[in-house]
Parts: structure tokens; sequence; C-alpha cells
């Protein structure tokens, strides 16, 4: 485990394959999300794969597709659908008077099976839950415009359309891969009975950066770090090749970066790893995702444990109760770490009821904690890194900008969005990241760098989108 701490050269090398040109923007145009899946690991490959060998699977792009103005005359009542963690979301948002509020929202678990089975199943699931939603208030659903939050790896073809690339996240539903999500959607709906179409098809990071930059626009990415871990920001779009000659627009458009993707032969990538990645549906990728996000941490620490079960007698005898993979949730990792009561009665209680391991001594009980918390860290230290290498990328890490020529200069207020339980729910991880990103820029900057916790953004941005591209203002040029 002593290889899985991260120290300072591994965030030297992210830090520093991310040094490319300044971006700068006019801060008010940003394009709907473009669907290109750059990614961090996308930049960082571009940059610097002769010079570090460096891997990454999975890139892919489509066309940018219209660009936005947000104007702040946008109003109305808005549906949203946000898919794409273990719960989904419907959620009705009011755009007006420059504001953006949930009126109303209700959360749902995804069924298990719905995850393996046909898109149309999990869909009319999606469809029936919103009429659902929509009979329980007026019932009225005449000419709302959907924005849907479909969260996982989409190749986008217009503002209200895109086909999925792959599945995240434990999801494998086969008849979807390649298909029109959007349509795929549209029609559920229309099966349904619902008079609702998607105008706006976006992904959870788009939607996050989409609402906090509405209200600051000093916002400049959006992350995610819950179930899956992603994040997106706005480039220049001069500076994005495949744009070039193809605008009359000089604003920002937003990179979906998939960075979840990202995978570098200088990640040290330990037994435990290896291992977690063996039991999932997308093996050899996500490798980025897979050290970071909810779904997999509880799972990196059981396999530690067991491990440590089969070589001493820690445990006594109970390695086999250990063998069950995923039997320790992240909620559960989280619950461990923060455990601060004298004779960690918490840990205690976690171990006996949840992995049949009976009464541990306070010492075992010390060690598993240590497991929760070096699990938690290395996952905190990579997504700071991640974070700082935008910022790199943007010229906002208070370095100056070498291929830009730019001196060294005040770095401005910067803000990045953040959604996502693992930040907002396990403090122990929110400040270990914190801390991380003011050990790598430095107290200085780190001031100038603000992670907004945008609750719901991710659904809300999607409905505030939706209320743009509906309102036919915003025609865009490719
Ligand atoms: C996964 C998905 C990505 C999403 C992220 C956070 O990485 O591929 O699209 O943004 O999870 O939900």
């Amino acid at each position: 485990w002593g290889g899985a701490l991260f120290g300072v050269q591994e965030y030297l090398i992210m830090m520093m394959v991310a040094a490319v040109a300044t971006a700068s923007r006019d801060g008010r145009t940003i394009c709907m999300t473009d669907g290109i899946h750059i990614g961090l690991a996308g930049l960082l490959f571009f940059c610097f794969c002769h010079m570090f060998g460096f891997y990454f699977g999975g890139v892919s792009r489509s066309l940018p597709v219209r660009i936005c103005t947000f104007d702040r005359n946008e109003e109305g009542t808005y549906y949203a659908i946000d898919l794409g963690g273990t719960n989904f979301r419907v959620l009705r948002v009011e755009v007006g008077a420059g504001s953006v509020v949930t009126s109303r929202k209700v959360e749902l678990p995804i069924p298990e099976e719905l995850t393996k089975g046909t898109i149309e199943e999990l869909f009319n699931f999606v469809a029936t839950a919103l009429k659902d939603f929509v009979e329980s208030e007026d019932g009225n659903d005449e000419q709302r415009a959907l924005g849907f939050t479909f969260s996982f790896p989409v190749r986008q073809t217009s503002v209200s359309s895109g086909s999925l690339i792959r599945w995240t996240k434990g999801f494998s539903i086969e008849n979807a891969v390649g298909t029109d999500v959007a349509q795929c959607l549209n029609e559920a709906l229309a099966r349904s009975g619902l008079n609702v179409r998607v105008t706006a098809l976006v992904n959870d990071t788009v939607g996050t950066l989409a609402l906090r930059h509405y209200n600051d626009e000093d916002t400049v990415a959006a992350v995610i770090i819950g179930a899956g871990t992603n994040a997106c920001y706005i480039e220049r779009t001069d500076a994005i090749i495949k744009c070039q000659g193809l605008l009359t627009n000089s604003g920002g458009m937003v990179v979906n970066m998939e960075w979840g993707n990202f995978w570098s032969s200088h990640l040290p990538r330990t037994a435990y790893d290896i291992s977690l990645d063996d039991e999932t549906q997308n093996r050899n990728d996500q490798g980025f995702e897979k050290m970071i996000s909810g779904i997999y941490l509880g799972e990196i620490a059981r396999l530690v444990l067991h491990r440590m079960a089969l070589e001493s007698d820690v445990f006594g005898d109970a390695a086999d109760n250990l063998a069950t993979p995923f039997t320790l949730s992240t909620p559960l990792l989280a619950a461990i770490r923060e455990d601060d009561s004298p004779d960690l009665s918490e840990v205690r209680r976690i171990l006996q009821e949840h992995l049949k391991i009976p009464d541990t001594p306070l010492k075992t009980r010390r060690l598993v904690v240590k497991v929760c918390d070096i699990v938690t860290r290395r996952a905190a230290r990579l997504a700071a890194a991640g974070i700082v290498g935008i910022l790199k990328k943007l010229g906002r890490d208070g370095s100056g900008v070498a291929l830009s020529g730019r001196t060294r200069g005040q770095p401005r207020r910067t803000v990045v969005a953040i959604e996502g339980g693992m930040y907002q729910e396990y403090t122990v991880f929110r400040e270990y990241l914190d801390e991380a990103l003011v050990e790598i820029l430095g107290e200085e900057v780190a001031r100038t760098v603000a992670l907004k916790v945008t609750e719901d953004g991710s659904g809300m941005g999607a409905a505030l989108l939706a209320a743009v591209y509906s309102s036919n203002r915003q025609q865009g040029s490719i």
C-alpha cells in the first residue's frame, strides 16, 4: 500500500502533462455539450504521449453542435430526467428572471435488473416515472421541453440527440450501444402517452457546469465525483482543432472530458486495482474512475482486507466472510473512516453486521480504519490532480502558461462546480481533496479557486438548457 499513496511526484507528472496552451473565453458563450470526449486523458495524451508513453483508451469524438448564449430571458416550467448513477431523478424546474429553481423532484433507485435488460425496459421505467410525476401535479404536459441528463459516454450528434458509445458504472444493456438514446427515450415517452420530448441531451458534468455558469460566470469547469467520476470545462473554440473553420462565433465550448477513462502507466496500479477491474463488466475501461468513485472504493478496501485475512490472523478464521465482492459499499467505508468513537464501535458494528466478522480487537479495528483512510486519500488526491490538470490547461493554476507566451500574472477568480456524493457527503474525502489542491497549487493560488457544490446541478442544468433551446432563440451555426 506504500505504492498506493500518492506523492508529489505523481501529481507533478499529471500537472506537467496538462500544461498546454492557454484557454481563455469571452465568458458569455458556451456550447451545448459537444460530445468531444477527449478528456483529461485526451489532453494529456495529445500533448505528452511521446514524452511519457501515455496510453488512453476510448478517446471518442463527434461534431460539436449548437452554440448557446444565456440571455437570461429564458422562462417557463421545464422537466428534467437525470439518469446515470445508482438513482435517477425527475425534476420540475422553474426558469425565469435570471434564476433557476427546482420546484419539485423525486428520486428513485434504478432496479438492478433494468441496468442489464433492454433499453426499452429501462426507458419505459423512466418514462412511467416521468408520467406519474407529471400526473401528480397538474397533469399538463403541453409543450414542456425535457432536459435529459444521460451520464454515460455519448457521441453527440445534435443538441437533442446522441448515441451511446459504451456503458460505464455497471450498466450493460447491449442493445443500446450505438443507438440514439434521446430518440429511444422519445419513443418510450410516446408509448407512455406523454407529450414531452427531449430538447436537450446532456452529460451530468455539462448540466452542472451550465447551471453554475448561469449563476456565476467565473465558472470554468465542473466535476462529478459520485457513483462515477468525470469533468468538463470551457475551452476556447479556436483551440479545438476540429472546430477550426467551422465557427463564426469565437466563444467557448464545453468539452466533456470523460476523465474516468484516463489511464497512464504513471498511475501506479496495485494488485487490488487489478482484481477490482477483473470483477467489473467494463474490464480495462474507466481506470481513473475505478480508483476514485463511489461504486468502487468500498470494494478496493474489501479486497485489501480479504488479502490481510488470507495472509495473517488479524481476522481470525473469518477470511471467507471477506471473500464476497461488493459487500463493503462506499457509504460503509465512509462510516468506518469517520467513526471517531474511542472504541470504534461503529467499525465493530459494520464488521459484524455487514462483513460477518465477529468481535475484533481494537487494534484490528484501527487497522481497518487505516485501510479505508488510504483508499479514500488516494482517491481524493487523484481527483485533485485531475482538477489541477484542468486549471493548468486553462492557465488558471497561477503558473502562467508557457505555450501561450503569457507571463506570470495574477490568477483570476476561478470557480469549479462540483457535484456528487463523494464530495458532498463524505467529509474526509472532501478534506483530503481540498488539502491536496492547496498542496499542489500553493495557498495563494488555491485561495483564488473555489470549488462550489452545485446540488442537483446535473438535472437543473439540463432543464435550463432545455429552456434555452426550446425558446428557439439560439439557432446555432453548426
Ligand atoms: C461515468 C460516465 C460519465 C459521467 C460520470 C459521472 O464516468 O461515463 O459520462 O459523467 O460517470 O456520472
